[in-house]
Parts: structure tokens; C-alpha cells; sequence
């Protein structure tokens, strides 16, 4: 058999895909232009982050009875607030141009934290939990890449996976899975913040 014989050449389209999709996720960690790409989609992530609580809150806020959630989400937008803040310190201090689309989230980040606040408490930590899960997940794989790399900016992203997992418990602790609908919730806001990752990664 030569070498031709297994070239992909001849693989179908999707196939290509899964391969490219294979290799950007097993090559020997990312040069500057990879390590762009992450900081400007982590970047965007926690700004859409701190604009969906933002939402909620501005929901919440003005309820009665609703002070003990409106704490509880305060909190963790502090936390993004803080993970956004280191971003934005990695953006300055590598050079990163940020997103093209921070208007959008910013806009839609806000939209979806007031939309689900509006569909009831479930509904908004339904949504909390949705959306910690896909970042928890994408941290998890961007600190594997740059751990194979030894960039320092493994640490950073580990400890911030750290962060949205314990606000994804939070938010199950406080009754996602009982949210209306819930399994169509999730599967609705995990697919635009796929989206939106792939967004923000490139533009
Ligand atoms: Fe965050
Ligand atoms: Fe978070």
C-alpha cells in the first residue's frame, strides 16, 4: 500500500472535519496565534458571563422576597468580574485583539439573564447551570492544551474551571433541574454558547 493509498483525500467532508477537529486538539500545544484565540474567547465568555448575571439581577432585584437569589447571583458575578478582569490584564499584556462580537454578547449575555429570571428562579439557575457547564468543560480541554505547551496561563484557566464548576453546583443546588422544561433549556443555551465560542475564537 503507498502512502497515497491512505491519504485523505478521499475522506468525505465530515470526516475532514472530525480529523481537523482531532488535530487542533492534539497538537503539541499552541503557538501565539492559539494562545490568542483562547484568551480573546475567554475573554468574551466572561464578559457574556457577567452580563447574564447582570440580567437576572436586574430581574430579581426588583421582586420582593427575591434579596437571599439576588445575593447568591451578586456573588458570582463577582467572580466573573474577576475572571474578566484577568482577561483583560492577558489581553493588554499579550497583545490579543478582543472579540469583534463584544457587542453582541453583551447585548444577548444580558437578554438571557433577564429572560430566564423572568421565566422563574429555576429557570435562571437552569440557565446558570447550562451555560457554567459548557465553560467548566471548555476550560477543562484549554488547560490540558496549554499544560502541553507549559504556558503559565494553565494555571489561570484550571483555577477558573475551578470557580464555574462550584457555580454550576450552585445553581443545581438551587433547583436547575426542576426548571420548566429544563432538558430543552439546557440544549437551547449550551448550543448558542457553542456557537458563541466558536465565535469568539476566530473574530
Ligand atoms: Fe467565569
Ligand atoms: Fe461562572
Amino acid at each position: 500500500m503507498s502512502a497515497e493509498d491512505i491519504s485523505v483525500n478521499d475522506a468525505s467532508p465530515a470526516d475532514a472535519d472530525a480529523e481537523e477537529a482531532f488535530f487542533r486538539h492534539h497538537r503539541p500545544g499552541p503557538n501565539d496565534a492559539r494562545a490568542a484565540e483562547m484568551i480573546r474567547v475567554d475573554h468574551a465568555g466572561e464578559y457574556g458571563a457577567v452580563q447574564i448575571y447582570r440580567g437576572q439581577r436586574a430581574v430579581f432585584d426588583a421582586l420582593p422576597g427575591k434579596a437571599r437569589l439576588s445575593n447568591l447571583l451578586k456573588e458570582m458575578e463577582d467572580g466573573e468580574q474577576h475572571h474578566l478582569a484577568e482577561f483583560d490584564r492577558l489581553i493588554a499584556e499579550r497583545g490579543v485583539r478582543p472579540t469583534l462580537f463584544a457587542p453582541v454578547w453583551n447585548v444577548a449575555g444580558f437578554a438571557l439573564g433577564a429572560g430566564t429570571a423572568l421565566m422563574g428562579e429555576k429557570a435562571a439557575m437552569a440557565c446558570t447551570a447550562a451555560v457554567e457547564e459548557v465553560i467548566e468543560k471548555h476550560y477543562a480541554v484549554q488547560a490540558e492544551e496549554l499544560d502541553t505547551a507549559a504556558d503559565p496561563l494553565a494555571a489561570t484557566v484550571r483555577q477558573f474551571r475551578d470557580d464555574e464548576l462550584e457555580h454550576k453546583h450552585t445553581a443545581e443546588e438551587n433547583g436547575a433541574e426542576d426548571a420548566p422544561a429544563y432538558g430543552l433549556l439546557r440544549a437551547v443555551i449550551q448550543a448558542g454558547c457553542r456557537v458563541a465560542i466558536r465565535l469568539s475564537e476566530k473574530i
